[in-house]
């Protein structure tokens, strides 16, 4: 039995690097992987605008606003983020980023009328990440149809709020039913990947499917 309350490698390293969440070096990887947050050669916006679905305690967030402060052409530059998820961000890492104007968090419930109405409202957005999941309850047929649930919600954000040929990665638990997600993914993507990074506990279920190029 895994014991989550000793740090491990990836906790220490996420918090010497100045991230809240171990779960960065996910996001990290599957960018690394698929360039999910470069500009697509087709794009016709002038700037990355990004959704982070499930953003708190707020790794993800951090390390794209990281890189539009960092970047080295406009498009990143002017990046904007939106951020939502049902608790609050942390702020012990952020050192002000989260009070920038190219960003943009409500705290709520993603499947709410008013969470969806406010962060539809800041789109279209040219690529959705979501590492949204239910509390586990240690029945993996719950968890895992609570997470399918949550993904679905994910998708419809993406049919509604995602520029053509954005990207979208997902986080869901693997169970019956993920055949479903991915069949919605592949109509809607040029592309679909499934891949579970190397920072994913090695016991965990979860994994995450990359949809590149919206159609
Ligand atoms: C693994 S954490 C995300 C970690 C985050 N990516 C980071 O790097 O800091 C999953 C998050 O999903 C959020 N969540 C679950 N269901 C949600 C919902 N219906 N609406 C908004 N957030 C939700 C949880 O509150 C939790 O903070």
């Amino acid at each position: 039995m895994a014991d989550y309350k000793k740090p491990d490698y990836w906790q220490l390293k996420a918090r010497n690097e100045g991230y809240p969440a171990r779960s960065v070096y996910k996001l990290m990887e599957i960018d690394e992987k698929f360039s999910i947050l470069k500009k697509q050669r087709n794009s016709a916006s002038s700037s990355l605008r990004v959704l982070d679905i499930g953003a708190a305690p707020g790794s993800w967030s951090l390390f794209a606003l990281r890189k539009f402060s960092e970047g080295n052409n406009s498009w990143l530059k002017n990046g904007f983020l939106a951020a939502s998820d049902l608790l609050p961000l942390s702020r012990e890492f952020d050192k002000g980023l989260f009070d920038g104007d190219n960003f943009f968090f409500i705290q709520g419930d993603v499947t709410a009328d008013d969470v969806r109405k406010a962060l539809l409202s800041k789109g279209p957005y040219s690529v959705i990440i979501s590492d949204a999941a239910p509390n586990t309850t240690g029945n993996h047929m719950v968890d895992s149809a609570r997470s399918l649930e949550l993904a679905e919600i994910v998708i419809m954000y993406a049919e509604s709020a995602l520029v053509p040929g954005g990207n979208l990665a997902l986080k869901v638990f693997q169970g019956s039913g993920v055949d479903a997600v991915l069949k919605k993914m592949k109509m809607l993507f040029e592309t679909v990947k499934s891949f579970k990074p190397q920072a994913c506990r090695g016991e965990s279920v979860e994994t995450y499917y990359v949809g590149l190029g919206k159609k």
